[in-house]
């Protein structure tokens, strides 16, 4: 409905619902494009007036009623994880595009009734996995694809940190949040899966060490790709001492980066490595979270390939699924 007019059309107006902190990032950089604005904004917590009063965008404490009286054309989605599910569906029925706040949802059936949703309906559905596009993650990317250093075989992703943020708020609860892997590593297993193609089986073991969430603190996997690679995801919010790092072994080299900070080191077998430094890769590559907007805008209005899809999403959330079935049973489980 949106594309048949989209000629004429000066610029893309979203509605964001969940605006919380990250939808009101999102919404501070979309309100800087020349083809996109933010007319209006729905949390259920009144104080977030302020923040949309700021913005110059209408506040709802329903996002239901602000999808009756807004003319829109599209909506960012930033409620928690478990609650994305509906807005999703009322905003497929209403016409809209969706950008998503990652973990699309907290199961593969949701997510399955959300990309559906936007299909039946016509329209365009984004899940923000902004991970891959983050400078170190992306520079990665872009030497596979030179295939200079040949095919990746195996790829180990390790995130410690010690988070309080998760020890209150929704993000305590399991049925907002759905766990650590999807709220927190669901960055981690949609880059390994840009790397290394689609999953076919996930072996997971998880503890709750803290006991301060509903779910897991501690989870270890070990991923078999369709591609008969690995994967090796080591993961914790309950870590005193912090590390990030990503190696990826490939068939005529190696990559080796810090994730968000430090280097980027990578060499075919029997040379010195070459190193890029995050503050170079960031000349390179500017702002995440603006390149995915701009690509869902981009994607909307010029019909442009977008950056990742809601298919992205539902496969990071399957991976999820299938550690956590894996750690109940003690078995590796085929991804759903
Ligand atoms: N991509 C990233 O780097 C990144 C970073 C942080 C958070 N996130 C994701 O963004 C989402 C939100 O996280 P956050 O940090 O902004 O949390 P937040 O608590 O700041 O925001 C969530 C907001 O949703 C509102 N809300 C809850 N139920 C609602 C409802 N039914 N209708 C309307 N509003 C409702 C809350 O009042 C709150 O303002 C999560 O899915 C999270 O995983 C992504």
């Amino acid at each position: 409905m949106l594309l048949a007019h989209a000629g004429q059309m000066e610029k893309l107006r979203f509605g964001v619902i969940g605006f919380g902190g990250m939808a009101e990032a999102l919404a501070q950089r979309l309100q800087q494009f020349d083809d996109a604005t933010v007319v209006a904004a729905a949390d259920t917590n009144p104080d977030r007036k302020v923040a949309a009063d700021a913005l110059h965008a209408t506040f709802y404490t329903d996002y239901e009623q602000m999808l009756r009286q807004e003319e829109l054309d599209a909506v960012v989605i930033g409620t928690p994880c478990g609650l994305h599910l509906e807005p999703t569906l009322a905003a497929a029925q209403a016409g809209l595009h969706i950008f998503l706040e990652k973990p699309m949802e907290i199961s593969v059936e949701r997510c399955d009734r959300m990309n559906r949703a936007a299909q039946e309906a016509g329209v365009k559905l984004m899940v923000g996995q902004v991970l891959r596009l983050f400078p170190l993650f992306q520079k990665s990317l872009d030497i596979l694809a030179s295939g200079e250093i040949g095919k990746p075989r195996a790829i180990a992703a390790t995130r410690f940190g010690y988070a309080p943020i998760f020890h209150s708020g929704w993000r305590v609860k399991k049925e907002l949040a759905g766990g650590m892997l999807l709220e927190t590593n669901v960055h981690e297993l949609d880059y390994m899966r840009a790397v290394m193609g689609e999953p076919k089986q996930v072996y997971a073991r998880t503890l709750n060490l803290l006991g301060k969430m509903e779910y897991e603190d501690v989870a270890y996997l070990v991923i078999e790709f369709q591609n008969g690679g690995i994967g090796d995801l080591e993961a914790s919010l309950s870590a005193a001492v912090g590390e990030y790092r990503v190696h990826i072994i490939c068939e005529g080299g190696a990559i080796a980066h810090g994730g968000f900070g430090g280097t980027l080191r990578w060499a075919r077998f029997g040379e010195e490595p070459q190193v890029v430094t995050v503050e170079e890769a960031q000349q390179q590559y500017p702002d995440p979270y603006t390149r995915e907007l701009r690509s869902f805008v981009d994607w909307v209005l010029h019909d442009q390939p977008p950056l990742f899809t809601g298919w992205d999403g539902r496969q990071a959330v399957a991976m999820c699924e299938a550690a956590y079935l894996s750690h109940e049973r003690g078995v590796p489980v085929a991804v759903p």
